[in-house]
């Protein structure tokens, strides 16, 4: 059974844990992530088995520094990953929280052949994905270990994302890994997975909508147009709670749980002032308590008020739909 512990007393064990091939869940300024050792084989064997996860589904390789995406891909002078990387993923000198709202860019980039990273990380097109996040207890986890994490969401495949430590206990609560999931001051800030950009080419290819909003990028590149937004791991069923989902709901029906938006209220309300950012930043730990009040039997069904699809919303509606797919 895994051990929720505090980040800045027991970081070492932390630390420690890693190097010896197990997992660690970790918080970073999106969601939870289920993080092993990223140039280990048999680390990243167990991260799979551990979620149940279908192998074709690629993981995030989670990095400390822009120095370290040189050694893992090729990055050229002046491209576009280049430029995005610059702008974005500059860990901040402060690491306070208002100094965290950039890390949450991933970016898929040509793997090198010859770098430490396990094979398994790299695609069959060749290609690997890198996120530096900002969270502090992120980015003293990679440094520390001395090498990258993969991580994928602490979640069983296809079920809730995590944001908060009870609800990747409440995943992995029977099984024996991740030997500790960390816990912090500082929550996940977003609540939503980071945006996956393939910023292989001169244009950018959003392949999943996520946090980081990035209205400004358009000085960097012009986004693909009209090409699907699919990262593998998305064409399936996910983000799922175990109870039903009635979607653009107006009203509570008899029998029903419901999550308000803005006016339309419910049992609970991502946010009653209609704020995107707030609703992103309750999202799954409202619809895990949901859930958790309509356990064990799930007999009734949660009602989702109408979100906006802008800015945050694109990626809410995003996950709504993926969550009630069969
Ligand atoms: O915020 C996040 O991104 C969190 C935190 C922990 O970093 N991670 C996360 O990982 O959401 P996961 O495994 O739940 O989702 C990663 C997505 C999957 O849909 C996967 O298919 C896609 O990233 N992906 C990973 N590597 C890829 C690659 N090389 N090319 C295309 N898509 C890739
Ligand atoms: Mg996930």
């Amino acid at each position: 059974m895994p051990q929720i512990i505090d980040a800045s007393a027991m970081m070492q064990q932390a630390v420690t844990a890693l190097q010896q091939g197990a997992l660690v869940a970790m918080p970073t300024e999106t969601v939870y992530g289920l993080a092993g050792n990223a140039t280990d084989d048999a680390a990243v064997r167990l991260i799979y088995a551990t979620k149940s996860r279908p192998a074709h589904n690629p993981l995030i390789v989670h990095i400390a520094s822009i120095a370290d995406a040189y050694d893992l891909a090729h990055i050229v002078a002046g491209s576009v990953a280049e430029k995005l990387m610059q702008k974005y993923w500059q860990p901040p000198a402060d690491l306070n929280d208002g100094a965290m709202i950039l890390g949450a860019l991933t970016l898929v980039l040509t793997a090198k052949e010859n770098s430490a990273l396990s094979k398994l990380l790299i695609t069959d097109e060749g290609t690997i994905a890198l996120r530096l996040p900002h969270h502090p207890t992120a980015l003293e986890l990679i440094e520390k270990a001395g090498f990258p994490l993969a991580a994928p969401s602490a979640n069983l495949s296809g079920q809730l994302t995590p944001t908060r430590a009870e609800h990747v206990m409440r995943h992995f609560a029977d099984v024996p890994q991740p030997h500790y999931i960390l816990t912090d001051p500082c929550p996940c800030h977003y609540g939503i997975e980071s945006t996956i950009i393939d910023a292989r080419g001169e244009r950018l290819n959003i392949l999943r909508q996520g946090s980081w909003q990035g209205e400004d990028f358009a000085d960097i590149a012009q986004p693909e147009k009209n090409t699907p937004i699919i990262a593998p791991g998305m064409l399936s069923r996910h983000y799922a709670p175990n109870s039903r989902l009635r979607l653009n709901a107006s009203n509570q029906q008899t029998d029903e749980l419901m999550l308000g938006f803005g006016k339309i209220d419910g049992d609970l309300n991502l946010s009653p002032a209609g704020d995107l950012m707030e609703a992103a930043h309750h999202f799954y730990d409202y619809l895990f308590q949901l859930d958790q009040m309509n356990s064990p039997d799930y007999r009734k069904i949660i009602a989702v008020a109408k979100i906006p699809a802008h800015d945050m919303g694109i990626a809410l509606n995003d996950r709504l739909a993926r969550a009630i797919a069969r």
